[in-house]
């Protein structure tokens, strides 16, 4: 399974630094503040914590473990472990939901691009003149520009991955992440001067429990928890295959699970007091960075500014996830079918341009075209994201804590005896339990 020629992340910061860049992108700037809006704010987050401890931790250790146990992507890690054939194809799985979710999270990302370049080139005025949701729905409806700006994003994950794990990953990664958690904190910093910082810290922190009765409270959380963390489709396999031997992988784990949540929340209180300040509605949805912040920053005194540093740290974190999803077909088509780097990435990147094409023309020309009443990028998002994430979570848990040896599962984490059993436990019991519960009620 493992060739010899299996790279090796070259330090412990650059592994971290590359799976926190997976781990920290859209997921945490767009997707986290909209759904905490619409859930309630402190009581989700409460939700969520629990779900990113109890849920997240052990499957990312799972994920780490399975890799590097394995030296090798995704679906030979999982062929590796499971032999015995309907689980040995579980890789496939993983591997189609992050071709689905790169596909579309590129024509997301391609918006943030533009909206980047329109605020540096100080021309702003363009996403608000004719109303903010008017000029946001305008650009998203163009035939062809979206898709320009689609393609680049592709065209700049695809030259990342093509110089490999160690050139290419690692070293982008020791550059941006770094610049990513300067970027947020002077973003934080600034914000916490704006009027409305004490209503957002209590909208984020005070919990209203009256949530906590809620199911779509939980099934939010995990969702989130899944999306954020960056589990259950092979990317964290795939980046714990390049894991050096003498790395502790629990300690791992929690850093980045932990540092992706507090990305997260320091996140929150970068958005938030602008929209309060600025009397927004925190439960917009999905159109709150696009519509809801171009607002508030035109209002703001150096909005411009602060929207170009906005979405330049949205750029950042929605580029090295793209990077950590395209590497695990082009790890898969490397080893399976003996290309080399540069031949798989420039292939898959076609190729996801071409399934992503669909959902940024669901915006314009075709628009008459549904699925079960959503958009074409919004039926791909359920379809990856509510049903095929939760669904191959619970299997890959099933497999750990059923399948692939214990000793060996146990001995590939690296934890003492004790906690190991527990990791096993929660693998074996509560994870499915709670993924099963949350894949039923998604489908009822
Ligand atoms: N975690 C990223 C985000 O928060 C997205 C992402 C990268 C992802 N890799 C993943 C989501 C793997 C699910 C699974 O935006």
């Amino acid at each position: 399974m493992a060739s010899a020629a299996h790279e090796q992340w070259q330090s412990r910061a650059g592994f971290l630094l590359a799976a926190l860049g997976s781990a920290v992108g859209l997921g945490n700037l767009w997707r986290f503040s909209y759904v905490v809006g619409e859930n309630g704010g402190g009581a989700f987050l409460l939700v969520y914590l629990l779900m990113v401890l109890l849920v997240g931790v052990p499957l990312l250790l799972a994920e780490f473990a399975l890799g590097r146990n394995a030296r090798s992507e995704s679906l030979g890690a999982v062929a590796l472990a499971a032999p015995a054939r309907p689980w040995r194809y579980l890789g496939l799985v993983g591997l189609a939901v992050a071709v689905v979710v790169l596909a579309y999270y590129a024509v997301i990302a391609g918006w943030v691009f533009k909206y980047f370049a329109l605020y540096l080139v100080g021309t702003p005025e363009r996403l608000t003149g004719p109303g903010p949701a008017a000029a946001f729905a305008a650009h998203i409806a163009h035939p062809t520009e979206p898709v320009a700006w689609q393609a680049l994003g592709l065209a700049l994950c695809m030259a990342i991955v093509g110089r490999g794990v160690h050139k290419g990953i690692e070293k982008t990664s020791l550059v941006l992440m770094p610049a990513l958690a300067v970027l947020l904190l002077a973003l934080a910093l600034y914000s916490s001067t704006l009027p409305g910082f004490a209503e957002s810290m209590a909208f984020l922190f005070a919990p209203d429990w009256s949530a906590l009765a809620q199911p779509r409270v939980y099934l939010a959380a995990l969702g989130q928890a899944f999306f954020s963390v960056g589990l259950a489709m092979g990317v964290m396999i795939t980046y714990g295959s390049y894991i050096a031997p003498s790395v502790p992988l629990p300690r791992a784990a929690v850093t980045v699970a932990l540092g992706d949540t507090l990305f997260a929340l320091v996140a929150g209180l970068v958005i938030f007091p602008a929209v309060f300040s600025f009397g927004a509605d925190p439960a917009q949805g999905p159109g709150l960075a696009f519509v809801v912040l171009p607002e508030v920053f035109a209002q703001m005194r150096g909005g411009r500014a602060v929207g170009t540093l906005f979405f330049l740290l949205l750029s950042i974190a929605a580029l090295t996830s793209m990077v950590s999803l395209l590497e695990v077909p082009v790890a898969w088509m490397v080893r399976r079918h003996g290309l080399s780097r540069w031949q798989a990435s420039v292939g898959c990147a076609a190729g996801l341009l071409l399934l992503g094409l669909p959902a940024s023309l669901g915006f314009g020309p075709l628009k008459a075209v549904t699925l079960a009443g959503r958009n074409l990028l919004d039926a791909m998002d359920y379809l990856a994201v509510d049903l095929l994430l939760p669904l191959n979570g619970l299997l890959l848990a099933l497999l750990v804590g059923w399948v692939w040896p214990r000793r060996t599962a146990v001995q590939a984490t690296g934890l003492p005896a004790g906690a190991g059993r527990l990791w096993h436990a929660a693998l074996r019991w509560l994870l499915p339990l709670v993924l099963a519960a949350v894949l039923a009620s998604t489908l009822a």
